[in-house]
């Protein structure tokens, strides 16, 4: 991995340089950083091109990449939850691109591209739920939650955490799934109600499940694959999913529109469709499902045909209409600072 420029308060200090004319590609990461530097790695060993990558959460991708649009600093955006890859789509901020590999993508991650006209394309998917840990609620007598609505029992106050939904995609999937499961004054009520029992709403979606499995917290409301990975890694954790249905994230992937390293970043595009690649995310603690028919599924990911999952509309909640509205209405009725 190349090292790339940061900036700092009095400027931008560069830490290392490729050499002059050398092949390169600016991606940014939006899934978890261990399997994102993973697939660098992978990616740098078989291609001859420098790859300078970032992780940002979701939320805080689509800011960027809005904000660089007349001169763009990044050339591909992987993972993140599909909603915002929508919304930059509707605004022309990433390119069209109609990869030959979709031919091997499952239904649902076509769609993506469809309802986006190829501006991007689903890499994964998971379900919604939270991870508890099992050794604080036994130790504090707490009822462990099996649906949203025990989310508000009193005795959960403080114990519980999610992301900030203006910076992560999961906490914005969980605000648009509350939405859709309630009606939207309902959800807002609910939420409302919640903040009683939040401790923090972290800047990362996966961070509140972290927070848990190292006993800071006693739930975090996470994608279920990224409790999944506490629970491999042995910390206490059990996974939940709500019973009154949830909703899912496409993982998505998308060219931005006037990249400097288009060429490479289409090469990056096609080989992380791949099935070989794809099929070594569970090595480095990802579990959610691939997007390739032919990647073989984690084990251990949650079984999305055993959890009631609602008919989560992308159209609609990865509009620049409703996205905004429902993060403006977030903001002046829950409200939250991120932290991590
Ligand atoms: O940690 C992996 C993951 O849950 C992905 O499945 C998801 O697309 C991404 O993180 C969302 O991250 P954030 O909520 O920080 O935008």
């Amino acid at each position: 991995m190349r090292n790339i420029p940061i900036a700092l308060a009095g400027g931008v200090a560069t830490l290392a340089a490729g050499a002059a004319g050398a092949q390169e590609l600016n991606l940014i990461c939006s899934a978890d950083v261990v399997v994102c530097e993973r697939l660098v790695t992978e990616f740098e060993a078989s291609h001859d091109i420098a790859v300078n990558m970032v992780r940002l959460s979701s939320g805080e991708t689509y800011a960027k990449i809005r904000a660089e649009a007349r001169n763009p600093q990044t050339d591909l955006w992987w993972g993140g939850t599909g909603d915002p890859h929508l919304q930059a789509a509707a605004d022309g901020l990433t390119a069209e691109y109609q990869s030959p590999m979709l031919e091997e993508l499952q239904d649902w991650a076509v769609r993506q591209a469809e309802i986006s006209d190829y501006r991007t394309v689903g890499v994964y998917s998971g379900a919604l739920g939270w991870g508890y840990n099992t050794e604080i609620f036994e130790e504090k007598g707490l009822t462990p939650p099996q649906c949203w609505a025990d989310l508000l029992n009193p005795e959960l106050a403080g114990e519980i955490q999610i992301a900030d939904p203006n910076s992560s995609g999961t906490a914005y999937t969980a605000l648009a799934t509350l939405v859709q499961i309630m009606g939207e004054d309902e959800a807002f009520e609910y939420l409302r109600a919640l903040d009683a029992n939040v401790s923090q709403y972290t800047k990362s979606g996966s961070a509140p499940v972290k927070a848990a499995a190292r006993g800071e917290t006693g739930l975090g409301i996470v994608f279920m694959h990224d409790a999944v990975a506490q629970a491999e890694e042995g910390f206490p954790i059990e996974v939940v999913a709500p019973c009154e249905g949830t909703g899912y994230e496409i993982g998505s992937m998308s060219l931005i529109e006037g990249a400097q390293n288009p060429d490479e970043a289409e090469v990056f595009y096609d080989w992380v469709l791949g099935a070989d690649v794809q099929s070594i995310m569970p090595e480095a603690g990802s579990f959610q499902i691939p997007s390739n028919v032919n990647a073989t599924p984690p084990e251990a990911a949650p079984d999305l045909s055993e959890i009631t999952l609602i008919d989560y509309d992308f159209a609609q909640y990865g509009s620049t209409e409703r996205r905004t509205e429902l993060l403006a209405r977030w903001d002046d009725e829950v409200g939250g600072v991120g932290v991590e």
